[in-house]
């Protein structure tokens, strides 16, 4: 019998962007199931609580993956912790993560050696679609909030939750 394989796909989506929901949509081609884990990054001050992000995923999920994908993917907010345990308790073996450049890969290499050492989860890094290779949420907050369109940047259900803020960065 096939044991279904899931993945993690964490970050702080503050907010989501194409690029992520690139990440997600290739991560479901790779695993059986995927697990968004929308995380309190200790190093950051949320500007979207962790409800709205977690519901603007879902939202972009159902609305930018083909839906036999969509359905293989959840979404979910982790409330501190280390990320392997979260990893752990969802029964998955893997994060997935995007590579946008050497910055990233200088980020990412220390965590997923520490995650490995802490727990033997791996990381596999996506090197991400040149479309969105430049894009950031802390760019797209920027734009935003010097009244610049971020629509290239972002899935529609993020777009209209902007227009709907006061402008942060
Ligand atoms: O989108 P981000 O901000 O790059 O996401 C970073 C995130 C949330 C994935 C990272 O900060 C993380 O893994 N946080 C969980 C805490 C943890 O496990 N820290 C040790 C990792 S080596």
């Amino acid at each position: 019998m096939h044991t279904p394989t899931r993945c993690v796909c964490p970050g702080s989506f503050d907010p989501p962007t194409l690029g992520h929901l690139d990440v997600i949509a290739r991560a479901a081609a790779l695993f059986d199931e995927v697990v968004v884990a929308v995380h309190a990054n200790p190093a950051k001050t949320p500007h979207w609580d962790a409800e709205e992000r977690v519901e603007a995923l879902q939202e972009c999920v159902a609305q930018v993956l083909e839906p036999g994908a969509a359905a293989r993917v959840r979404v979910e907010a982790v409330r501190g912790g280390l990320l392997v345990d979260h990893v752990r308790s969802v029964g998955a073996t893997a994060v997935v993560k995007g590579l946008r450049s050497a910055t990233d890969v200088e980020h990412e290499q220390p965590m997923a050696l520490v995650n490995r050492d802490l727990a033997g989860v791996e990381t596999v890094l996506l090197v991400a679609d040149p479309r969105w290779g430049h894009v950031s949420s802390s760019l797209v907050r920027q734009v935003h909030a010097l009244g610049g369109s971020v629509e290239p940047y972002v899935p529609a259900p993020v777009l209209r939750r902007l227009g709907a803020r006061p402008a942060t960065r």
